[in-house]
């Protein structure tokens, strides 16, 4: 049984390279926030755990089979800071890896409650991670954005009934 959220409002989602798994999640749950109306009340981002990246947009891939379902793609891909886990209300990890990372920045365990995995959010699947698309197929692209709407639905609940 995971602790009740505390009243959060600032969502950061965070993978490891910050262009695939965790700007889609950004995306999604922006599109779910404002489809709720809701858009005011949240501030959110998403970075990863490597600065590879910094400053590319989502990875062209990801991006197509977002547009492809709707999406509106934007963002440039930044790396994690201590500082956000001073700002951030909701930290949410994709993985086993960068959530050890991400704990990791926290070294005085102070933010440890509010890093959660998305899958911990998910009530369609059962994954225990959204796994790295990066070096697979278009299905890995489809499955990750199967399990990132499941995820970020389940997180505008738990958040919308504070
Ligand atoms: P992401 O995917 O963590 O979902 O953004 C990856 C992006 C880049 C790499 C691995 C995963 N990479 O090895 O560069």
């Amino acid at each position: 049984m995971q602790p009740p959220l505390i009243s959060p409002r600032r969502v950061l989602f965070v993978c490891l390279g910050n262009i695939c798994r965790s700007p889609a999640a950004e995306i999604i749950f922006r599109q779910q926030v404002e489809d709720a109306g809701l858009s005011g009340e949240f501030e959110i981002d998403s970075a990863g755990t490597i600065s590879h990246h910094e400053g590319s947009p989502p990875d062209s891939r990801m991006s197509e089979t977002l547009l492809r379902k709707g999406y509106t793609v934007s963002g440039q891909a930044r790396r994690i800071s201590a500082q956000d886990l001073e700002k951030f209300d909701l930290i949410v990890t994709m993985d086993e890896s960068n959530h050890t990372d991400v704990m990791g920045i926290d070294h005085t365990g102070a933010h440890h409650g509010k890093i959660r995995t998305l899958v911990s959010f998910c009530r369609e699947h059962d994954d225990l991670r959204v796994p790295d698309p990066y070096y697979g197929g278009q299905i890995g692209f489809n499955h990750v954005i199967s399990l990132l709407e499941d995820g970020c639905a389940g997180i505008l609940d738990s958040l919308k009934s504070k």
